[in-house]
């Protein structure tokens, strides 16, 4: 599994925009313009990178990461699996915004076919702003896609000095440089100065081990996330239903709860062929089948360990080879 095609490592950047290119409006201000710079302004602001490897550069889109959607998921998609799919290239940074970076990590690692190490890395300070943190997370991003070990363990997050596995990693605080935390199965690693410290593999299925393909695809199935609150009554659900959605992700309340008359809409959806599963807002632990409901009388599925946003990932690929609920549900427990 280790070696290179060349001696010194090859990596390619693909460049989404976010925060990590953000310049402040004014000298000092707090708010900031998302994807202001380009990838060639970024990678030259870290010149020390040219010590861990080469690099070649795409600018795929220029947007905050809130702007994300599936058409431009394809293309990232598509493009980096081009720059794996070329001998020379050893691995792959993506440069991303925080907010919808775990969907985005998440998506890749179950749609990329390659072994070699795929990175997305962002930041949380624009580039213009005192003490960015850019530069520090795009250098160790480049040295985690350039190491030999770092292959075969799926998409991989890096910020903080940390590295987290795209199915773990979650964004939990709207500011802080931390903000990213893997609460279930921990860390990958730690990366300091460049430096690796690799944990355990990833335990789940992913990338040159996965079978989605997006490879024909011009779309994707809708699946829309309900989210739940005391007091809901059934009119969120009935909407994405008349909305067109394919599948509905609720991001319940506890143990992936909701009240009666939201329950019985789910039940009515799911009766016209509609997949519902069950996920929890809580931000951790596991949704299991037929605790406080009867999944199998009501036809939902549960979304084991993933958080709404990441259900919703896997949803959409699983509708795009199958309905059906228990071959939906045994893709919860793989991925
Ligand atoms: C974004 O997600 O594009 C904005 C926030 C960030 O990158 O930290």
């Amino acid at each position: 599994m280790a070696g290179t095609s060349s001696p010194v490592p090859q990596v390619h950047v693909l460049a989404t925009g976010g925060t990590i290119a953000g310049a402040q409006i004014q000298d000092r201000a707090r708010g900031y313009k998302a994807a202001a710079f380009s990838v060639d302004a970024l990678i030259a602001a870290v010149p020390q990178v040219a010590e861990l490897a080469r690099i070649d550069v795409e600018q795929v889109a220029a947007i905050g990461s809130q702007d994300m959607d599936d058409e431009t998921w394809l293309k990232l998609a598509a493009r980096t699996q081009a720059a794996l799919d070329r001998a020379e290239i050893d691995g792959a940074v993506i440069t991303h915004g925080t907010d919808t970076m775990e969907e985005t990590a998440f998506f890749l690692n179950l749609v990329v076919r390659s072994e070699k190490p795929v990175v997305l890395v962002g930041a949380m300070r624009p580039a213009t702003a005192i003490s960015a943190d850019g530069p520090m997370n795009l250098y160790n991003a480049v040295a985690v896609a350039a190491y030999p070990e770092a292959r075969g363990r799926g998409v991989l997050v890096v910020a903080n000095d940390e590295i987290h596995f795209a199915r773990e990693v979650a964004k939990t605080n709207t500011t802080q440089v931390g903000t990213f935390r893997s609460t279930h199965r921990g860390l990958a690693g730690l990366v300091n100065g460049g430096r690796l410290h690799l944990y355990a593999p990833a335990v789940r299925r992913h990338t040159y081990r996965s079978e989605f393909s997006v490879e024909n695809l011009t779309r994707m199935p809708r699946v829309d996330i309900v989210y739940a609150h005391a007091g809901m009554g059934r009119g969120l659900i009935d909407a994405a239903v008349e909305g067109g959605a394919e599948g509905i992700v609720i991001a319940g309340v506890g143990d992936g709860n909701i009240a009666a008359p939201a329950q019985r809409a789910a039940a009515d959806a799911a009766r016209q062929g509609i997949v519902v599963v069950r996920s929890s807002r809580t931000g951790g632990g596991v949704v299991e089948r037929n605790i406080e409901v009867d999944d199998d009388r009501l036809g939902f599925v549960t979304a084991d360990e993933l958080n709404p946003q990441k259900a919703r990932v896997l949803l959409m690929l699983g509708l795009t080879r199958t309905r059906d609920v228990a071959a939906l549900q045994e893709l919860f427990y793989t991925y």
